[in-house]
């Protein structure tokens, strides 16, 4: 392990898996790397079941071309996903704990030559971890969160931006009819990438995230003074992160109640919830997706292991997976997006 042992001293098998919440994109992924590794290096491929929990329970099986046909629309995994985190444990010492031991079991079993390893911050982390054990792994980040350290854009990211959007838009024609407040909450875990993209594409008039603290007052009184303006209706768009009080089950539900019982305007909520990451890619993830997955079938020919395919200044790229397991990318204060936002009186709530 750790070293390239296919013929030439070039990897001839290789395992692909995907782990951690599904998104757009990654079907196309798949295929990026699969179709690179078969066609132009006459390699192997392998597809684990159901991400690290495949690994331990030994659950594959070969990819052929033809499996790698008509998946690049196709939204979710076609190898399944699970939330499994093989070095989580407790309190026990890395080499002690038997699911990793398995995974290197199993590895060697299959004959494996390098690891592709498909998800986003969580299986990263995992992805370095079993690198630092000897395990030849290329790292591929895709996430609806856009929160993944080391490379500008994830994929699943735009397909969610979109989705994101047309429910905005939606909402905009029956809070216009009804003269409603409409709160929106998007997902985006603790980052406010979705809501941001989405709140400015949408065009919300507030846009709370959590990495900018806000102040109920405030947004209370940006939405009286637009009512007093003759502005009948408004948009709150509002990331699933943004901190609420002890016992309150979700933010759009909490600040609904709130705007309606402070401000007297009439208010609704939306969760849009799972519709956000399900279904066909975006034509630009699916772009994306290909061209991460064929640039990790490239680092696996030239035996780059312990790296994850980026996207830095438009170019594709890759950085040290040990630079990027256990970090955030989390939006700046002083984002340009936030600032252009702010100048055309969005609100954020600070
Ligand atoms: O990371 C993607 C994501 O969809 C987040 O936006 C969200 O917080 C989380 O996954 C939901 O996770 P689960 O699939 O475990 O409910």
């Amino acid at each position: 392990m750790g070293k390239s042992n296919g013929k030439n001293g070039r990897p001839q098998k290789i395992g692909i898996l995907t782990a951690g919440g599904d998104c757009p994109g990654i079907n196309a992924a798949i295929r990026g790397v699969g179709k690179t590794a078969i066609v132009k290096y006459g390699m192997q491929v392998i597809g684990i079941s159901d991400g690290y929990a495949g690994l331990i329970n030994k659950e594959y099986r070969e990819l052929t071309e033809s499996d790698l046909s008509g998946i690049l629309t196709l939204g979710g995994t076609i190898l399944g996903t699970s939330r499994e985190k093989p070095f989580k444990g407790s309190g026990k010492k890395k080499d002690e704990l038997r699911k990793p031991l398995l995974i290197k079991e199993h590895y060697e079993q299959i004959g494996l030559d390098c690891l592709v390893c498909i998800g986003g911050n969580g299986t990263m982390k995992t992805a370095n971890m079993l690198s630092e054990e000897g395990l030849n792994v290329v790292g591929i980040p895709k996430t609806i969160d856009n929160d993944i350290w080391g490379t500008d854009m994830t994929f699943g990211f735009d397909s969610a931006v979109n989705i994101a959007t047309e429910a905005i838009d939606r909402l905009h024609s029956t809070a216009n009819s009804h003269k409603r407040i409409m709160v929106i909450e998007l997902m985006g875990h603790n980052a406010g990438w979705l809501a941001l993209y989405s709140g400015m594409a949408g065009g919300g008039d507030v846009i709370l995230i959590p990495e900018i603290p806000h102040d109920e007052k405030v947004v209370m009184d940006y939405l009286r003074k637009r009512a007093d303006n003759n502005k009948p209706y408004s948009i709150v768009v509002v990331a699933e992160g943004v901190a609420i009080p002890e016992g309150e089950e979700s933010p759009a539900r909490y600040l609904a109640r709130r705007i309606q019982e402070e401000t007297g305007l009439e208010t609704r909520e939306t969760v849009l919830g799972y519709i956000q990451r399900g279904g066909s890619p975006s034509p630009m993830d699916r772009v994306l997706a290909s061209r991460f997955g064929a640039a990790a079938a490239n680092l696996i020919a030239k035996s780059e292991f312990g790296r994850m395919v980026a996207q830095r200044n438009g170019e594709i790229s890759s950085v040290k997976l040990s630079e990027v397991g256990g970090k955030t990318k989390l939006v700046s204060k002083d984002d340009p997006m936030v600032r252009q936002a702010r100048e055309m009186g969005t609100c954020f709530g600070d």
